[in-house]
């Protein structure tokens, strides 16, 4: 059982100690860890049963800070730090060499990012080292954005929560890549494709997929429920499996007779985002057959919700569909 509460000293204490700590941020919680610990970096990955190929993202309180572990800063990545962060923003650059191998998974490079949450801020602003944090699930499942989500999952396995209430955007943060004067999307996030594209002269959208193993956690079957998810239109996948046992993540619309979560009844993206990984979490709790999802419009945060979607229902993909899946999967 881990403690959770708002103790700063306690935290900062126990991560000075290379001990993890579970941190709140604006987009999903993460499980911390001194960056420039061996020790505390092992235990992340031991923690979240995370392969070693999957690296991390490194949690800064600043852009200044930030120069302590990163070998340059192209201008590119600097007018974007400096005008979205704090925010769910991670830029892909150079790294120093003190910053352990296991942290970036053998590549020359981290993400690194500023997360927009006071509370984690003034703790990073404490400590003399920046943190290590993934998601802070267990590897393959669904992202955290509660402390009572940590907790469920991975309270046994550390001492202390920091709770800064529920997250305020709900999907990872947007990541970022910098190849000659092309910026890359590596994964869609907290930070819509739209807003970044003013301030950037050519950007690509390259997510996971095999042809493009370059950010190496993006495994197509990520996010996903223990429960089968089918992804598609609503009513006609009622009409094919029925609606007993059936739990529906519908984007606004209603389903009577169903279990049925609707993640933004006016239709608004951001709260579908925020609200997206918890109803999931609830349904799959329901030992439902399956899950029957929809998109939802596919701009701004919408991106980054269909893109989860996607991969929970690639990674619940059952190979008969009369029969639950029970299969192990992979994930993040
Ligand atoms: O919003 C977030 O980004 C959350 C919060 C806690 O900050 N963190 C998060 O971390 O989502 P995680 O570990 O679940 O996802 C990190 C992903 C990796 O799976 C990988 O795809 C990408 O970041 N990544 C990290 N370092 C990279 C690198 N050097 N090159 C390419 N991709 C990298
Ligand atoms: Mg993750």
């Amino acid at each position: 059982m881990a403690t959770i509460g708002t103790d700063l000293q306690r935290a900062a204490q126990l991560l000075q100690q290379n001990e993890l700590v579970s941190i709140p941020t604006e987009t999903v919680y993460g499980l911390a860890g001194n960056a420039y610990s061996e020790k505390a970096v092992v235990s992340i990955f031991e923690v979240k049963k995370r392969p070693s190929f999957d690296p991390l993202i490194v949690h800064t309180h600043s852009l200044e800070a930030a120069r302590d572990f990163l070998l340059e800063i192209p201008d590119a990545a600097y007018a974007l730090a400096e005008k979205f962060w704090p925010g769910p923003l991670t830029l892909i650059l150079p790294k120093q060499k003190h910053v352990p191998d296991l942290v970036s998974a053998g590549l020359d490079t981290v993400g690194v990012r500023m997360p927009r949450h006071a509370l984690t801020l003034q703790l990073l602003q404490q400590l003399p080292f920046p943190l290590a944090a993934p998601s802070a699930n267990p590897f393959g499942y669904i992202s955290p954005t509660t402390a009572q989500h940590v907790e469920e999952q991975l309270g046994a396995h550390i001492p202390y929560i920091l709770d800064g209430g529920p997250c305020d955007i709900g999907v990872e943060s947007t990541i970022l890549g910098f190849e000659g004067d092309t910026v890359i999307v590596h994964r869609l996030g907290g930070m819509a494709i739209e807003d970044l594209q003013q301030y950037i002269k050519k950007l690509e959208i390259k997510p996971y997929s095999s042809s493009n193993p370059v950010s190496p956690g993006q495994l197509e079957s990520h996010y996903a429920p223990r429960t089968p998810l089918l992804l598609g239109n609503i009513q006609e996948l009622i009409q094919e499996h029925g609606k007993k046992g059936i739990g529906v993540l519908s984007f606004k619309d209603t389903y009577p007779e169903t279990t049925n979560i609707t993640l933004a009844p006016a239709g608004d993206l951001s709260e579908a985002a925020r609200n997206l990984f918890k109803a999931l979490r609830e349904l799959d709790s329901m030992n439902m057959r399956y899950i029957l999802a929809e998109n939802v419009p596919d701009y701004g945060l919408g991106r980054a919700i269909n893109d989860r979607l996607q991969r929970a229902a690639a990674g619940s993909l059952p190979t008969s569909l009369s029969q639950p899946a029970d299969q192990p999967h992979t994930e993040l």
